[in-house]
């Protein structure tokens, strides 16, 4: 069976005094984990060793990182390398948000690249996928979050397409409020396993788990994650309150 999600994305957010407070609710939290239904807690760099040690008690609940680059080492000023991230036994990071796509130029190749040195050093990457407003409009989302998928990921092999965990999140729903109705979320959701399914085979496809993000809440999770392929969430906003984050999680 594939794994319920609930992955937290801080993104830039937090001082150190405010990131030591939320994990120290998180991890005096109530919540229903196990070995089938994770969370995932993705902190500001600075904060990693800090968040693996105040959730090493909490079972079922992962730290990782929200980028890397694609290079194992060398002179490349500031940025951080899966060889350190796998250093510090963090199991997750984050690639391709809609965010590092469109304010840092990440594309769909370079993807490909993180995603590979990623899976060679044994971390799993959740792979962002979504379109932006204008594609939904268009009413071309589903070729366009396909491309994403071929481009990024179908030089897999059976083996490491297994260790992704696919997040996708319309651009139009993050931030702002505005959450894909449940039956828009399990149309695509549906889709990126049908792709996955076409080129991985049917068995393949359904241990992958997909997420939904965009504007995920306490109050929305139950509905969104009801549906057949919608897997848990990768949640913003609403994953700095660890209260709230918690309802996400309870939601799985
Ligand atoms: P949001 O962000 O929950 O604040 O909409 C989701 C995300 O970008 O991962």
């Amino acid at each position: 069976m594939r794994k319920k999600i609930a992955a937290a994305n801080w993104k830039m957010n937090c001082t150190m005094q405010q990131a030591e407070d939320l994990l120290n609710n998180l991890s005096s939290a109530n919540v229903n984990l196990s070995n089938d239904k994770i969370s995932i807690i993705a902190v500001p760099f600075p904060y990693l060793l800090l968040a693996k040690q105040k959730l090493a008690s909490k079972q079922n609940m992962f730290v990782a990182a929200q980028n890397c680059y694609t290079k194992r080492s060398g002179a490349f000023t500031g940025e951080i390398s899966v060889e350190m991230l796998q250093s510090m036994n963090i199991p997750f990071v984050i690639i391709g948000h809609s965010e590092r796509r469109e304010y840092f130029n990440e594309t769909n190749t370079m993807l490909a690249d993180k995603v590979n040195i990623a899976l060679e050093y044994n971390i799993q990457p959740i792979f962002c996928c979504g379109e932006a407003l204008e594609i939904r409009e268009a009413a071309t989302q589903n070729s366009f979050v396909e491309k994403q998928l071929k481009d990024s990921l179908f030089h897999l092999s059976n083996e490491q397409i297994l260790k992704v965990v696919i997040a996708y999140e319309p651009i139009w729903a993050i931030g702002t409020g505005k959450t894909a109705t449940s039956q828009q979320a399990q149309e695509m959701h549906q889709h990126i396993r049908n792709v996955l399914a076409e080129k991985f085979g049917n068995d393949i496809a359904n241990e992958i788990s997909i997420l939904y993000g965009g504007s995920v809440k306490g109050n929305n999770a139950v509905e969104l994650f009801s549906q057949p392929d919608v897997d848990g969430g990768l949640v913003g906003g609403a994953s700095l309150n660890a209260e709230e984050f918690s309802l996400i999680i309870n939601a799985l």
